[in-house]
Parts: C-alpha cells; sequence; structure tokens
C-alpha cells in the first residue's frame, strides 16, 4: 500500500528539498515561484502577520478620510483584502494604487483583486522605486510601505523616503513595517534564536530556515529602529510613532507635517 501524500501547490516549499539548495544560489527575488506561494511565505515568515495587517487597515481607515491610498510593495494585496474587509460595513468607498516592481506578485495581486474591482477604485503600477522617476502620485493621504524598506539597498532608502514625503499631502501619513535589528548584541542573537525557533513552530525545517537566510544575505538587510526614525525624520516626517512590534518586526506611523496642519 503506498501512503498518500497530499501537495499543496500553495505551500512555501521554495527552500525545501529537492530545489531549495539551487534556490539559495540564485539568491532571494519575488519571482513568479516566490509569487504563487507568498500568502503563505509572508504569513508563516512575520510573526504576527494578520494582526499586523489588521492594525494597518485600522489606522489608514481612520487616517485616509476617503482619499487616496498608495501601497507600495503591495506584492499580492493582503493589505488591500484587509482594507475591504474593515471598510466593508461602512460601505465607504476605496480609493486604493497599488504598486511593486514585480510583474509576478502583480499579476497574483490583479487575480485576487479582482472580485472588488467595480466596489472600489482600484489600479496598479509596476514601478521599481529605485528608479529616476517620481511615483507619479500626488495629494497621497495614506501611504503603505510595509516589509519593502528592508529590500532595498540602505544608501537607496532616504532618496525612497523623501519620495514617498513628496507625494504626500500635508497632513498625510506614511506606515512603515520592518524587521528590525536589536540595538544591544545579546538581545539580538537572542531575538533571531527565537525567530528561527518561531519558524520551527509553523513547520519550517533546519535545512529551509537556514537556506532561505542564505538567500536573503545582502537582499533583506534590516536597520536599528532607531535607524527607521532618523531615516524617516531626515526625509521631511515631522511625527514619528511605534504602532507595532512582535519579535524582531517593528510598525513606524511618520506624519508630514505638523499637528493640524
Ligand atoms: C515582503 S513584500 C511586501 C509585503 C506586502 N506589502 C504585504 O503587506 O504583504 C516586498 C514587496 O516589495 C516589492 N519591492 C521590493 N523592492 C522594490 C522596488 N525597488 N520597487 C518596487 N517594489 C519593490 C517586492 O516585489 C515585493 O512584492
Amino acid at each position: 500500500m503506498s501512503a498518500c501524500v497530499t501537495l499543496d501547490p500553495s505551500r512555501d516549499e521554495v527552500f525545501a528539498a529537492p530545489n531549495g539548495g539551487e534556490a539559495a544560489l540564485e539568491g532571494f527575488a519575488f519571482s513568479a515561484r516566490v509569487a504563487r506561494v507568498f500568502d503563505d511565505m509572508v504569513t508563516r515568515s512575520v510573526p504576527g502577520y494578520r494582526l499586523l495587517q489588521s492594525l494597518v487597515a485600522e489606522l489608514t481607515l481612520r487616517l485616509s478620510g476617503g482619499g487616496p491610498i498608495v501601497d507600495l510593495g503591495c506584492s499580492t494585496g493582503n493589505t488591500f483584502l484587509a482594507l475591504e474587509e474593515l471598510s466593508r460595513a461602512s460601505g465607504e468607498r476605496l480609493h486604493y494604487l497599488g504598486v511593486d516592481a514585480s510583474a509576478a506578485m502583480l499579476a497574483e495581486c490583479r487575480t485576487k483583486l479582482q472580485p472588488f474591482m467595480g466596489q472600489h477604485d482600484i489600479e496598479f503600477e509596476q514601478l521599481d522605486f529605485t528608479g529616476r522617476r517620481s511615483l507619479g502620485v500626488s495629494n497621497v493621504r495614506v501611504a503603505l510601505c510595509v516589509l519593502v524598506l528592508q529590500f532595498i539597498r540602505p544608501m537607496e532608502r532616504q532618496r525612497i523616503l523623501r519620495k514617498i514625503h513628496r507625494s504626500l499631502c500635508q497632513g498625510g501619513h506614511l506606515i512603515v513595517v520592518e524587521k528590525v535589528m536589536q540595538q544591544d548584541r545579546a538581545h539580538n542573537a537572542l531575538f533571531i534564536d527565537w525567530y528561527h525557533d518561531y519558524k520551527r513552530s509553523v513547520g519550517y525545517s533546519n535545512t529551509e530556515i537556514a537556506l532561505k537566510r542564505q538567500a536573503l544575505e545582502n537582499r533583506l538587510i534590516p536597520f536599528f529602529a532607531s535607524e527607521n526614525v532618523q531615516l524617516l525624520q531626515s526625509a521631511g516626517f515631522d511625527a514619528v510613532s511605534t504602532f507595532f512590534q512582535v519579535m524582531n518586526f517593528q510598525g513606524f506611523l511618520a506624519r508630514k507635517g505638523g499637528e493640524g496642519e
């Protein structure tokens, strides 16, 4: 009698045998292979991801006042789905622009958001923020940059944040979520160890954890929380607050312009 193995095509097995080693050597990219399993990957790789999405959606709806929302690095549109779920009761029409450099991620996003196209104003744009072009939007009420800056080369981050600052209206807000390092070396080591235990608890093997870590080397570069705050302030944001932290993931709310402007 042969064992019955159920394969789940949407399960993240990018760094599992037999092809994990090859994927690690190639380095991490938001390719079609990642896009197909991204939802499982992000849900199991970011502790508190669902809570994070609902908090981002709550803050966004409080601050957008029915105005445009730009989701920079929207991936497969999970933040839109959280916004849609929350706005359903009030019947609020969302004005949402999803921007991402990866054609594969945007294709998944389009498919997932298709059922909502008539109910809300939804647009997509394929754009690499590191390019010379401006973001091509202005007077934005809320910009989102959730788990994205960490993938942008450190030297480029300030310029990207300035671009985002320019695209916001006075009094507009930017929500940034990042993987962060801890200032204290022992705490940092503890948090990393704790995070790997968390990944084991959600089903990743030691090999998958090690290979993904290798693939992300020099691709995902976390800053200290204080560096992110400083970066936001240097880009022109007047007020920066923390709204989320679970393990080594932190969320910041930044405002353009003084209170009441
Ligand atoms: C971890 S995912 C973001 C997750 C998503 N915001 C969420 O809340 O589920 C990072 C995304 O940023 C996009 N990205 C990375 N670098 C980019 C760049 N330079 N320009 C535009 N998008 C970029 C990737 O294609 C990817 O879809």
